[in-house]
């Protein structure tokens, strides 16, 4: 038997107000800047340059516009979902209503690899950034205490030291957790201010670049391909497309605000759409301008690609503020992240599949804090103790993976319940959606095999959970096992 959420019980949910219940305070233009606070992070500011240097060249523009209507036909189907059910669960609750529990517990249980380790990841980044910023100022973190114990580093004499935990990230992790438990509408500020200075400082790059774009340097504007797949070339267009694909992760994470938003119908798709609009048309100037001041060869190894670029120019000087800019980015990617993980993790828990815990509403700030404080403590212990590469290919595949999901879902809820008011209707169905997971899947398999097993044993994990307690506690199945035993007896009547 499957067990799905009835559509008018989500509804209700979502339009439910008063004590347990989320505050409705995000605008549309919230929304917007909550999707570019997820969107605009690591992505562009590190693997621009190595999606250059390795694979597209100046071309990586086309990369990223690839990657961009890859997102796209999924972003078109959260939109749908998102407007018309208006609820914190994101593609977990378009599950349960679609697919049925077991599906919704998978995407559910899938999503703490895109949203927790998606902030365990950019928080490393953002510790590499801090620690250029603090060496700018002669200011040295022992390394042992800024590395996972998986990594190593040479130091100028010689000696190797060793990793053994990373506590910029924790640090960045905890603090921003902290800011959560205190309040929506207070992050939304503070969002707001980190995404205005973070696209502020882009819009600087590219209006300042361009009159140093080199036009040597954009030709060949496809470097030619070196005999390998992948390595320049078309191929090499393709596969950086698929690792530009990191920097668009996050649009998604508006609609886990739903709950949160002051009309959703409007909202959600503006907010999912709009953000994705802004964040590829600056991701390709921005990469236009990178790759036109210096050489796409000079991005090679470089952690920080922007600061090669802006050594070209007379305009030294922007380093510091560039990289004060890249630590307020990578904030508010981590801020929305976790953000997102704790609304999740509330609707799973008030759908009784995972402990109370999870929704259980500070009495003043009104915000899942028991959510926050554990999440702080799981995903501080992936920052602390684990490489980025390994975190980072777990967010892709997640995240991949909850988009595949919610595209099938658009068609199936169309045969399912095609005559249910839809604020905003995904287009060209079922052209769009199937694009949407043919995209998805074809990026899946290109991600490297042990990251497929560790996706396996996450997945086997939450059966493990899934049937020792999600099972036994689940509300849908609890009510319907109450009802078979005894029946409402009260007569249906009219509204
Ligand atoms: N898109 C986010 C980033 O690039 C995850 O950091």
């Amino acid at each position: 038997m499957r067990f799905k959420k009835p559509l008018d019980v989500l509804l209700k949910e979502a339009n439910a107000s008063g004590e347990g219940s989320l505050k409705r305070t995000l605008t549309s233009f919230n929304l917007v800047t909550l999707g570019v606070g997820a969107i605009i992070g690591a992505g562009l500011f590190s693997l621009t340059g190595l999606a250059a240097a390795n694979n597209a060249g100046s071309a990586v523009t086309i990369s990223f516009i690839i990657g961009a209507i890859g997102c796209a036909f999924a972003g078109l189907c959260y939109a749908e979902f998102a407007s018309m059910i208006p609820i914190a669960g994101s593609a977990y609750t378009y599950s349960y209503a679609t697919m049925g529990e077991f599906m919704a517990w998978i995407i559910g249980w899938d999503l703490v690899l895109e949203y927790a380790l998606g902030a365990a990841t950019v928080s490393i980044s953002w510790s590499q950034y801090l620690i250029k910023f603090l060496h700018s100022f002669d200011i040295t973190i022992p390394p042992q205490f800024t590395m996972s114990p998986w990594e190593t580093v040479t130091l100028a004499d010689g000696t190797l030291v060793n990793g053994m935990i990373n506590l910029p990230a924790v640090f960045i992790i905890v603090c921003l957790s902290l800011l959560l438990i205190r309040g929506t509408q207070e992050s939304a500020f503070i969002n707001n201010v980190l995404v205005i200075l973070k696209v502020a400082v882009v819009l600087v790059f590219i209006a300042v670049g361009w009159g140093y774009i080199n036009p040597a340097n954009h030709t060949p504007y496809i470097p030619e391909n070196t005999g390998k797949f992948g390595e320049f070339g078309w191929s090499g267009v393709l596969r950086g497309a698929g690792v530009v694909f990191f920097a668009f992760i996050g649009f998604d994470a508006v609609s886990t605000a739903a709950q949160e938003a002051k009309n959703p119908k409007t909202g959600m798709p503006i907010g999912i759409i709009g953000s994705l609009l802004v964040c590829t048309i600056l991701y390709v100037l921005f990469s236009h301008v990178m790759t036109g001041v210096a050489n796409y060869k000079e991005f090679k190894d470089s952690a920080a690609p922007v600061a090669v670029a802006i050594a070209k120019t007379p305009y030294a000087w922007l380093q510091k503020a560039i990289i004060v800019a890249i630590l307020a980015g990578y904030t508010s990617v981590i801020l929305v992240m976790l953000m997102g993980q704790s609304r999740i993790f509330y609707t799973m828990s008030k759908d009784g599949l995972v402990p109370k815990t999870f929704a259980s509403l500070h009495k003043k700030f009104q915000t899942p804090y028991k959510s926050n404080l554990l999440f702080a403590v799981f995903v501080s212990l992936f920052a602390a103790f684990v490489p980025v590469r390994v975190v980072g290919e777990m967010v892709s595949i997640g995240t991949l993976f909850a988009f595949v999901l919610v595209c099938i879902g658009v068609l199936v809820i169309r045969k399912a319940e095609p005559n249910i008011p839809r604020p905003f209707k995904t287009p060209w169905v079922p052209f769009v959606p199937i694009m949407g997971v043919i995209i998805c899947v074809i990026m899946m398999l290109a991600l490297p095999a042990d990251t497929w097993i560790r996706l396996g044993v996450w997945m086997l994990l939450g059966l493990v959970i899934y049937y020792t307690y999600g099972v036994k506690h689940s509300v849908i199945r609890n009510r319907k096992a109450a009802e078979a035993i005894d029946p409402p007896v009260t007569p249906l009547t009219k509204d």
